[in-house]
């Protein structure tokens, strides 16, 4: 597996007190702080110590506007005084008001227990454009479309190419490009693409909001004339993909741009050169369709070689149209741009008829193929994307439903070209290359893997080698569904931001990704989703218009908002959602509320493994579970999280309302669901039984009745999964929380059907949409999907590497470090990089001895659990534990030691158990 961590932070390092030093200053946690959106934005950073248990009691920060006041720790703009805080996280800014454009530099220095730091390095930020009237550009772009497009379900539109030249009249100190350019677009200045970020910006609601990136292009700039350049493509903006449906959002419009590039001479004068009438458009280019679902078409031969750069001769170019804004507020994109992420070289290639070949990934991932050749003119090489192939060896269409996968480049002839689509991503692992002249070789080619540029903050290895196979497909599935919006799947016509699919999912993926902006993102897309009665929709955005009304698939909105506050720390995005989540909370219950039930589901447990591995649904109702109880259930759990939330949001009157409500449903959960004879719920599926026992609902006294159900079911299935998406999100938790670890780690390493180990076992690299989603019917059966992850990832990082933030004391500030022993699984190596800094728990068994390293940050401390009572079996760095000053003893009863750490790294050694 990748790691991204390190490079994507400022290094700061400080050799004058070795003691304790800072580095990763982040503001907003951003990882490109240019053109944020926030006038008060949130810095943290991370404390390194040399010394165990280093707590940070004070901090001083100071902001300034300039590079030469920050150099003299002047902080013109904030200068905080030593503040008495414990906290390295989200410190909100309190200086002067941030005006738009402003460039601020910052550094902090804090204060510990174990001796100060100096000031830290400086980080920066800088200020968007923030309000309305600081765009001077005018929207431009071609409202029709030409007569080689075509406007059908499966659209065909040309790319729109821009340019303008302009000078430069005085040495400059500062150039910055605004841009908005939908669907996506490409910037180019003088000939280079400006950045390396690919399908930018992120997809929004158009209608609600649109993004613009900010780009730094001072060293771009030439002295006298320079040229300014852009393509746009598509993207979901022009989009007649779905236009047969009638749910479905067909187009938000042509392409269009709006770009404003604002040049700071070293005089102090300025210049703006803005999008108008007087660019030059030409819609007859290389790029001749480019549809997220068909694929790309690029004629080579139609090249307009030189077009961005200067001293082109555009004559016959048309003039830029000036045309409608969008509706939507122009916002600056908070959250990471896609990237072109990983390379992956291909495993084989096949010949299978005259002129066709398969090359094969080795890999499912989504992106898309550069491929390398030459020939004659004209030549157009076709290249077909697919997750999998058939029994002849061509490719496995049907589950990509109507989507067309296809990219088509036509050669110019003159030696070898190289090319790779810019506005269109596949999700394959093989891909039928026709009409290549010549004969094709592996080096000929190359995937480029495409997604959200966010770190990889998490690894897990066990001795376990199925565990691992899955913990890495999880990753790679993760990965090629973050699309500027986590997505459902990246291959078939659907490719929609289902909210369902990450309910818990979210959670699982917050330990192994940097995925806090993304989700922050996300919860601003569903909150404009939000009908003015207070429906969500199950899509958000709501590219499809999907308001049914369920629990399971809108209460997404309030689970992640959970995950940000729970494992990031973010309180923010809690607090802005408050209103618009409580105001769902009260649709729903006013309107589908009867005694306590809440009536409306429309899922069910979706995706339980079916009575025929043919089926896509299970038929049989003793394998489905009633929808009313599953909605009661959530709605129930949401109450909770709002009674959490109304709380930080300073709305402690609503505590009572949501407590009220969940009394009352509570009751009438148990009287409707609860068989007081049998002891279980609904008609005793698992998933029935996990929730109450989960979600608390069940009462104490029956707890250990309703959960002996869900074991005999679980021995009855021999141990395999019989959950779907719902169930599966609470499985493994609850087989752990009631001491049956050793059944949750059967379930999640079997490798015969149905099971994640049985997806890898039948050769999958990512996670399907179905467990048999190697026999089932086509029509839904994406082979890259992350929704059957349940709850796997959280139980393997808390439950079996030991690393999980305390429910209280937030975004790992204090760690619970509990890895369970496991009879067959002899050691596990976890690491999460959490915003105080990385943590790492790797244990081994080693005959009847358990070693366990631990290390976590400064200014975080950790509940560390033993398996026994027996405080003098267990050794710090070769020492008793007992007379050890860092190392405190919290108790030692019932085969269970607990101690609490500070800051640092251990070395423990203790006597294992026999258990199970
Ligand atoms: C999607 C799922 C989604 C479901 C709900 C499917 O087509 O791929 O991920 O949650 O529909 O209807």
């Amino acid at each position: 597996m990748k790691k991204y961590i390190s490079i994507l932070f400022v290094f700061i390092n400080i050799s004058a007190f070795p003691q304790v030093s800072l580095q990763n200053l982040r503001c907003e946690m951003l990882v490109n702080p240019l053109g944020i959106n926030v006038t008060l934005p949130r810095l943290s950073w991370e404390i390194q110590s040399t010394q165990r248990n280093t707590n940070q009691i004070a901090c001083q920060i100071i902001v300034a506007s300039t590079k030469e006041n920050i150099g003299k720790n002047i902080g013109d703009l904030w200068s905080s005084g030593k503040m008495n805080s414990n906290q390295s996280i989200h410190i909100i800014y309190a200086g002067k008001a941030l005006q738009s454009r402003t460039t601020c530099f910052w550094k902090v220095k804090v204060f510990t227990n174990n001796g100060e730091s100096a000031w830290s390095d400086a980080a920066f930020f800088s200020i968007g454009l923030l309000n309305k009237n600081d765009w001077q550009a005018k929207w431009i772009g071609y409202d029709k479309a030409s007569v080689w497009d075509s406007i059908s379900q499966f659209s065909r539109l040309s790319a729109r190419c821009f340019r303008k030249e302009f000078q430069t009249i005085a040495a400059i100190k500062k150039a910055t490009v605004y841009v908005v350019g939908l669907g996506l677009y490409e910037l180019f200045i003088n000939g280079n693409k400006v950045g390396n970020n690919v399908l930018v910006p992120s997809p929004t609601d158009y209608r609600k909001t649109v993004l613009y990136n900010t780009y730094d292009i001072t060293a771009m700039l030439h002295s006298g004339s320079n040229a300014v350049a852009t393509v746009l493509s598509n993207g979901r903006f022009f989009t007649m993909r779905q236009n047969y449906k009638p749910a479905k959002i067909t187009t938000f419009g042509y392409p269009k741009m709006l770009l404003q590039l604002e040049i700071e001479y070293t005089d102090g004068t300025q210049k703006i050169i803005t999008s108008d009438e007087s660019w030059k458009l030409n819609v007859d280019g290389p790029l001749r369709s480019a549809n997220e679902y068909d694929g790309e078409e690029y004629d080579a031969t139609k090249e307009l070689t030189g077009w961005n750069n200067v001293s082109y001769n555009d004559n016959k170019w048309i003039q830029a149209e000036l045309v409608n804004a969008p509706d939507g507020t122009v916002r600056s994109q908070m959250n990471e741009p896609m990237k072109v992420k990983q390379i992956i070289k291909p495993v084989s290639i096949k010949q299978i008829a005259d002129s066709k070949y398969i090359l094969d990934m080795g890999q499912n991932f989504s992106g898309w193929l550069q491929i390398k050749a030459s020939g004659k003119a004209g030549e157009k090489i076709r290249l077909r994307f697919a997750e999998s192939l058939q029994k002849n060896g061509s490719l496995y269409t049907a589950n990509l439903r109507d989507a067309k996968a296809t990219d088509v480049y036509t050669l110019k002839g003159n030696g070898i070209e190289v090319w790779h689509p810019c506005f269109v991503y596949h999700g394959f692992r093989y891909v039928e290359i026709s009409n290549y002249q010549g004969t094709p070789s592996l080096s000929n080619f190359e995937g480029q893997v495409v997604f959200d540029d966010l770190s990889t903050i998490g690894t897990l290895q066990t001795s376990d080698t199925v565990v691992n196979k899955i913990i890495k497909n999880a990753w790679w599935g993760i990965a090629s569904n973050y699309k500027g919006m986590p997505i459902d799947c990246p291959q078939r016509n659907e490719r929609q931001p289902w909210l369902g699919d990450r309910t818990t999912g979210s959670f699982g993926e917050s330990f192994v990704f940097d995925n806090a902006k993304l989700y922050a993102k996300w919860l601003d897309d569903i909150e404009e989703s939000q009908t003015a009665e207070g429906a969500i929709p199950d899509v958000a955005p709501a590219f499809w218009n999907y308001y049914t009304d369920n629990v399971t698939w809108p209460g997404t909105y309030i689970f992640v908002a959970n995950m940000l506050y729970q494992q990031f720390g973010d309180k923010q995005s809690v607090v802005k959602h408050y209103t618009s989540m409580k105001n769902w909370m009260l649709y729903m219950q006013s309107r589908f509320m009867k005694n306590g039930i809440l009536t409306k589901d429309k899922y069910g447990d979706w995706c339980v493994p079916p009575e025929s591995l043919q089926l896509i649904h299970a038929k049989d109702s003793a394998l489905n579970t009633n929808g009313a109880l599953i909605a009661t259930a959530y709605y129930y759990q949401l109450l909770q999280f709002m009674k959490k939330f109304a709380k930080l949001s300073d709305q402690t009157d609503d505590i009572i309302l949501f407590e009220t409500a969940a009394q009352k449903i509570k009751t009438a959960f148990n009287e409707k669901f609860f068989n007081t004879q049998f002891n279980y719920y609904g008609n005793n599926t698992i998933t029935a039984n996990l929730l109450p026992l989960y979600f608390g609902i069940a009462l104490e006294k029956d707890r250990v009745a309703v959960f002996s159900n869900i074991y005999k079911k679980i021995e009855q299935s021999n141990f395999h999964i019989s959950t779907g998406v719902i169930g599966t999100q609470w499985l493994l938790r609850t087989l752990s929380n009631f001491n049956r670890t050793d059944v949750a780690y059967k379930l999640a390493s079997n490798k015969t059907y149905p099971g994640w180990g049985y997806m890898t076992e039948n050769g999958a690299t990512t996670i399907w949409e179905l467990w048999n989603g190697n026999t089932a019917n086509p029509q839904m059966n994406s082979q890259n999907h992350v929704m059957l992850l349940g709850d796997l990832l959280i139980w393997l990082y808390e439950n079996v590497g030991g690393i999980k933030s305390d429910e209280k004391e937030i975004a790992f500030k204090k760690i619970i470090m509990k890895p369970e022993m496991i009879a067959g699984l002899d050691s596990a190596t976890a690491t999460h990089y959490s915003l105080y800094g990385n943590i790492y728990s790797s244990w081994k068994k080693e005959k009847n001895i358990f070693n366990w390293n631990i290390s976590i940050p400064a200014n975080t401390t950790a509940q560390v659990e033993f398996s026994t009572s027996d405080i003098n079996s267990i050794y710090e760095n070769g020492k008793v534990i007992n007379n050890q000053s860092d190392i405190k003893i919290i108790s030692a009863e019932k085969d269970k030691t607990v101690l609490l750490i500070g800051s640092g790294t251990y070395h423990f050694k203790c006597k294992i158990l026999n258990r199970k």
